[in-house]
This record gives structure tokens, sequence and C-alpha cells, in this order.
């Protein structure tokens, strides 16, 4: 990361560690503020960060180096993608990251966020660093004064990233404007997609099951169905629900899968509905149709694997959860872009990997994860996470 304090690093490098773990690659963030709290105590006052001071100059570039060498072991050891979350304001600093990069033969893209927005940088000041421990028990307004300082301290000395630094995403107010430098390759490509999409938003999520569909009563997976009779109550229940609950529905987008079950389930809102075939539900492949007991009698071998490892079992002819959350991918990504409320109608293997995503969950829990039919799960983002409500409506049934 690249950026001066409060432009939304951590932010943006919290959200990356769990869109990138979500699709299955092992990440970890390390920050070097965080690094600085537990090794010489938190609660250090601007004059640490002035560059005149050399002392401390001297002490924060210990500490970088420390943080930057624990990510690198980890690369080395677990990790697939480390997301280095500090200023690295100068081109002194990332030519150092650089020559390690290389040294150790890691690929490196720079992500610089840049804010000239003062009342983004004020609602960031006030959002997150006044809960820091850094000013744990100190009044506001001598914490704000502070931190403004420490701000300036980086301003002096900060430079943009240059065409000659490799490759680069830059950020400019919230993804108003995003300058792209030299990025070639799968992964770096999909981390430039996600975050030019990546709003910082309060806007909730609501997610639900189809109503109970004729095969859910005959416990039958995959398929066509249409609703049972619970399954159309539950229509009207979410109607209801959503007229209550959301006053303004007609500012409520609603998308559902191209499956009848969750467009019935969507048809009394009166709203007008997107259906996305990426939002499917797992495809049974070969057992699409047959109830688990079925696939137990007559192909033990399929019914076995599954049980030892539900998130990479593939169906034959069919997907497995790894292949669901990369066929979502695309959606979250709509998600994360859009600023108005949303209602997801769609299916359990679906939603499990949805609320894995926003709850930032490992991923080998994702396919076990309580996704009860007639319930809608209100997810709201937060600046550091995500807050969930379940609200089970009538009338309730079996899954
Ligand atoms: C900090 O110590 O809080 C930030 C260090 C940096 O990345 O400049």
């Amino acid at each position: 990361m690249v950026g001066l304090p409060a432009r939304g690093k951590t932010f943006t490098a919290r959200k990356l560690v769990g869109y990138l773990s979500w699709l299955g690659y092992p990440t970890q963030a390390f920050n070097v503020g965080e690094h600085r709290r537990v090794t010489v105590g938190p609660g250090q006052s601007h004059e640490y960060f002035d560059p005149a001071n050399e002392d401390a100059a001297r002490q924060r570039a210990g500490l970088a180096k420390d943080a930057l060498d624990d990510a690198c072991r980890w690369l080395r050891q677990a990790g697939r993608i480390a997301v280095y979350d500090a200023t690295n304001s100068t081109r002194e600093r990332r030519r150092s990251i650089r020559k390690r990069a290389e040294a150790e033969d890691f690929e490196l893209l720079f992500v610089e966020i840049v804010n000239d927005d003062p009342a983004i940088i004020e609602a960031n000041l006030r959002e997150t660093k006044l809960r820091s421990p850094d000013y744990e028990g100190v009044p506001e307004a001598q914490a704000l004064a502070d931190f403004r300082k420490r701000i300036a301290h980086y301003e002096n000395e900060y430079e943009t990233l240059g065409e000659d630094e490799g490759a680069w995403v830059r950020l400019r107010n919230r993804g108003a404007q995003v300058v792209i430098n030299r990025v070639y390759g799968y992964i770096v490509g999909r981390v430039v997609f996600f975050l030019s999409n990546l709003q910082v938003s309060d806007r909730p999520v609501w997610l639900t099951r189809h109503g109970q569909s004729v095969f859910n009563m005959q416990g039958r997976i995959g398929g066509d169905a249409s609703l049972s009779v619970s399954g159309a109550e539950y229509a009207q229940s979410l109607a209801a629900h959503v007229r209550d609950a959301f006053p303004a529905a007609a500012n409520l987008d609603v998308w559902t899968s191209t499956l009848r079950r969750t467009i019935l389930t969507a048809e009394p809102l009166g709203l007008q509905t997107g259906s996305w075939k990426a939002l499917d539900e797992i495809h049974a492949g070969a057992c699409e149709g047959m109830t688990y007991a079925e696939i137990e009698r007559s192909m033990p071998g399929e019914f076995q694997a599954r049980r030892r490892d539900k998130l990479e079992y593939r169906y034959p002819r069919g997907e497995s959860y790894l292949d669901v959350i990369h066929r979502i991918d695309r959606v979250l990504i709509e998600l994360e872009r859009y600023r108005t409320p949303v209602l997801v109608v769609a299916h359990r293997a679906v939603l499990r990997a949805m609320v894995a995503y926003f709850q930032q969950l490992p991923i080998v829990e994702t396919p076990h994860l309580d996704m009860p039919l007639h319930t809608v799960i209100k997810l709201t983002p937060t600046a550091y996470g995500c807050l969930e409500e379940r609200v089970p409506l009538a009338p309730q049934v079996e899954n």
C-alpha cells in the first residue's frame, strides 16, 4: 500500500485480504502501525513522525523493515499474497521494497490511495483514527489536532508513484479516478478490478434463499422445481417484511438466479428484478434431482468424497463450492460497486459463499454455514466488518 495516513489504506487492505482469501489464495496483511504499537507501545505524538526527528525516523525504518521481514517470511512459508499496509510514501522506501521483492523473487504491485476531498479525509479521521489505541484517553480535539500534524509530516516528504516504479494502481477519491501502470497477469488484474469497484458504503445487502420448493420437500437437490404451498406463503411474508422494513422499497434492487424458485419468491415484491445465471445453485451434475440417500446408495464413492472435502468436491459433470465462489465473484464485485440497497434471492450454496465473503470467514467454513429457509439475512458493512441480522419469517419449515 502507498498513501498518506487517514486515506483508507487499512480499510482497503482489509477488503483485499478478505476478497483474495475468499477466492482461495492464502492472504495476510502486515500493518506497520500495528507492529509499532505492539513493539514500542501505542501513543506516540506527532513529533515521532517528523522526518527531522532522526532517532524516531531510525526506529520507524526499523519497524517498517521488521514488518516487511514478517511478510516475506510468511510468503516463503505458507502465504500466497501479503498486503504490506504502511504509508510507503517515499520513492526511497519503495525502492527498498522493490529490491527486497526482486531478491526474493516475489511479484510486486503498489496500490496507492490518494484522497484530496477534505470531507472524506475528515470522515476517515473521525471514524478510524479517533478509535486508535494511539489516542486512547486523549480528548477528541487534542487527538484530531495531533493526527493532523502527523499527516502534515508525511505530506512534507510524500512522493506519488512514478511511471518508472513498476506495476501499480492509483485510486483517487474512492475510485472516482483509477490509473493503472504496467499491470499484467491474472491475480494482479483481479486485484485491480476489485479495487476499482470498491466503495466505502454502509448500505445494507439483504439475502434470502427462495421459498421452500417441491424438491426441498422431497429432499432432492438441484433441478428447477416450483414453490411448495409453504414456499409460496414465504414469498408473501417476504414481500410484507420488505415493505415494512424498507419503506422506500422502490429504491431496492432485487436480484434472483435464473431458476424458477427464486423468481417466484421475488414476484410478490412487485419490483423489477434482474436474473443472474451466476446466482444459480451449485450444479450437482450427475446427481441433479437425487436425494442424498439415493446418492449414498448408488454412488457411495462420490458420497464419501463429498463428505471428506465439501469445499473442493466437484459433482460428476457438475460444480464444487470453489467453482461457485469463482462464478459469483462478479456478482460480489457488482455488489461492492452498488450504492443502493440490494435484495438477493438465491440458493443455499451461493448464499453461504456470499456470507463467507462479507463476514471474511475462513474459506473452509463456507460449505458448512447455517443457511436456513424462510429467513432474511441483513448484512450492513461497517469500517471494521459487517453486522449481520437474521429474521425468520412465516411459515417456518425444515430445510
Ligand atoms: C505508523 O507507525 O502508524 C505508520 C507507519 C508508516 O507506515 O509510516
